[in-house]
């Protein structure tokens, strides 16, 4: 399986002056535990980190550091991280025919979570990892902030990547995104715009996408219940 990780933002919501992906997390950069799930992956064979290239001398190190057997490929990003996907997308090698895409700030997404993503997508051209939202949702109106309504929580999913496709149909997907301008934050939302079926299969609660310092020390927690756990 093709895995693209997307890794070519700023972090400006970390508050930190460089990538976030680089900030430390317990003995090594956050990216690497991204990797290292991916290395652990028995599906992933090929791994394109999207990166923006001031940042590729720091990536290069810890891809030397883990030691990955397998193929490893810098592409240059984008200014959003649509654009980073889809120039991702195009520096595939053309006999990809399916793709996970998994952002580089997830960092505790297990290998079994890969795997499962890699399994499913064979068998559709559409998935994302999802888990069922814990918290009752209100749409606002941004002026007012009054509620306009309360959907019902059962059908609602909290999205997260991996999320999988036909590489052909999600290369089609962008570019259509292009030519209607359409704004989204993640892939499966291009291909919904398309009217292409996206399905769900169970993420984890852990899984969460490292945004702002708390989720730093959140993330840093987690692991280390794991290695309790596992020693
Ligand atoms: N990303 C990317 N290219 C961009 C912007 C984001 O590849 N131009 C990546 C990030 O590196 C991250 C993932 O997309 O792995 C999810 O984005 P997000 O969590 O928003 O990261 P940042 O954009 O770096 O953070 P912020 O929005 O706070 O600046
Ligand atoms: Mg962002």
């Amino acid at each position: 399986m093709y895995l693209l990780i997307p890794a070519a933002g700023s972090g400006r919501r970390m508050g930190s002056n460089r990538n976030k992906l680089l900030l430390p997390l317990l003995d090594r950069p956050l990216l690497a535990w991204t990797l290292l799930a991916a290395k652990q992956s028995q599906h992933i064979h090929w791994i394109g980190i999207i990166g923006q290239p001031d940042d590729w001398q720091d990536f290069k190190e810890i891809v030397t550091s883990l030691e990955l057997t397998k193929m490893v490929h810098l592409i240059p990003g984008g200014s959003t991280r649509q654009e980073s996907v889809y120039r991702g997308l195009q520096g595939l090698p053309a006999i990809a025919e399916r793709v996970l895409i998994h952002d580089g700030a997830r960092c505790l997404a297990t290998p079994e979570l890969f795997d499962r993503c890699s399994e499913a997508v064979m068998n559709c051209s559409g998935l994302i990892a999802a888990i069922p939202v814990k918290d009752t949702i209100k749409v606002v109106s941004p002026g007012s902030r009054l509620i306009e309504d309360t959907p019902d929580r059962s059908r609602l999913w909290a999205a997260q990547t991996p999320q999988g496709f036909g590489v052909e149909q999600l290369l089609r997907c962008h570019a259509e995104g292009v030519r209607q301008n359409w704004e989204v934050t993640d892939d499966a939302a291009l291909f919904e715009q398309c009217g292409l079926p996206v399905q769900i299969v169970e993420g984890e609660e852990t899984n969460l996408k490292v945004t702002t310092p708390v989720d730093l020390a959140i993330a840093e927690f987690i692991l280390r219940q794991r290695f309790q756990t596992s020693a």
